[in-house]
């Protein structure tokens, strides 16, 4: 038998600190073929993702254990080694992957710091959990993280982070609400506030998934950005702390499609759905969700000042972090500015002018960075309507 030759064009990448190998992007897009077909994975678009991550093991501090249980060029993990001093494993199920990772550690000198695996994510989480943990360890899937979440929880270390990244967004956002209860096992529907509902409805099923193992899943960092939903969350050991978290920091919204009032509850909805306090109509429940913050105050200082400080954040990266110390300490659910002043027939805000009115009233508020008409803000939402319109008359 003759052997079978197969040739794959790799092209060599450069992004923060380190040079690797992937798929030709350019050789894909003249064949026609989308980015998500090469052989070996590698989107540009997704750098202030790792940019993030970088920093979030940075902060971790000396001698981080990492891993990418899903690593594809290998991109992600030599950049958590250059970059963050971190000892990593690099693991995909593609051999041709763990191949590009192979050629990736030797050409930036890292074979001391950074291992090459081939085997199934979640048989790489086991075997990381066998070998003691790490502290940090990337799940970063084509799709839904929730079949990895049950190995991975338990090979982070007490005080470590487990990241997840979710490019099943129409999923999460409510479009599909039956494939989002069966992946997560959460109802919801496409609210005005879909993409913060997303990521909560994301961390508080990695909380119950941790729960399992009496292990507590606490985010202390979340962002929606471009076609993708990423959580940070902090894994401690403990069966009272799981509880603990399951009574208090989990819940559920309920939610008017037709007003857009809506109300966070630290509780299971009731058998009735109940009608909107507002204008009477049918409210939808969504959930369970994470009611709790969702950013923690002092880790965002602390990654955005590392992002800032390094060499290699990318405007994008900074951008997301800045505008996340904002939405810091504000409670649940955006408000998108659009969709309100619509519905009373008023021209769309400004939103900077908006957060400002409401400062001036003494209320919290900021820009968010899901979208760019959005706000936070603690005031109720008849009082923003009243800003609004007051904007909208200053206009005239
Ligand atoms: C989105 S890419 C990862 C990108 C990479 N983490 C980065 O930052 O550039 C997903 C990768 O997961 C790999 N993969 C898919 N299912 C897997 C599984 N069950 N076990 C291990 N790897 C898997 C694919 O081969 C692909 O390389």
């Amino acid at each position: 038998v003759r052997p079978r030759r197969i040739t794959v064009s790799l092209r060599e990448y450069e992004e923060g600190a380190v040079r690797f190998y992937a798929s030709d992007l350019d050789e894909l897009e003249r064949l026609g073929l989308a980015y998500t077909k090469a052989r070996v994975f590698y989107n540009p678009h997704m750098r202030s993702n790792r940019d993030v991550a970088v920093a979030v093991a940075s902060w971790l501090g000396e001698g981080v254990r990492a891993a990418d249980v899903m690593a594809a060029s290998g991109v992600r993990a030599l950049r958590l080694a250059a970059e963050a001093g971190a000892t990593v494993v690099a693991n995909d199920r593609n051999p041709l992957a763990y191949h590009a990772i192979r050629m990736g550690i030797r050409r930036n000198g890292l074979e001391s710091s950074v291992d090459a695996w081939l085997m199934d994510a979640n048989l790489a989480s086991l075997a990381l959990r066998e070998g003691g943990g790490v502290d940090y360890l990337d799940v970063d899937p084509f799709g839904t993280p929730s079949p990895y979440l049950w190995a991975a929880v338990r090979a982070v270390r007490p005080g470590g982070i487990l990241a997840l990244t979710a490019t099943d967004t129409p999923v999460l956002y409510g479009v599909y609400p039956r494939k989002l209860r069966r992946v997560y096992f959460a109802r919801g529907t496409k609210a005005e506030f879909h993409k913060e509902a997303g990521l909560r409805i994301l961390a508080a099923y990695a909380a119950r998934v941790a729960a399992v193992y009496d292990l507590a899943a606490r985010p202390v960092l979340a962002h929606a950005t471009r076609h993708y939903a990423r959580v940070y969350l902090r894994i401690d050991r403990g069966a009272l702390r799981a509880s603990e978290i399951l009574d208090r920091e989990l819940g559920w919204t309920s939610y008017c499609p037709r007003c857009g009032w809506r109300s966070v509850h630290a509780s299971e909805p009731p058998a009735e759905e109940g009608s909107c306090p507002e204008c009477g109509s049918r409210l939808s429940w969504v959930g369970p969700m994470w009611v709790g913050d969702l950013q923690d105050g002092e880790a965002v200082e602390a990654i955005a000042a590392i992002l800032r400080k390094g060499n290699h954040s990318s405007r994008e990266a900074l951008q997301i972090i800045e505008t996340i110390r904002g939405e810091v300490g504000l409670p649940p659910l955006y408000y998108d500015l659009d969709a309100l002043a619509s519905r009373s027939r008023l021209p769309s805000p400004s939103p900077k002018a908006t957060v400002e009115a409401l400062r001036s009233l003494g209320y919290g508020a900021s820009l968010t960075h899901y979208e760019k008409k959005s706000i936070k803000t603690d005031a109720p939402i008849g009082e923003l309507i009243r800003v609004i319109r007051d904007l909208a008359g200053g206009a005239r």
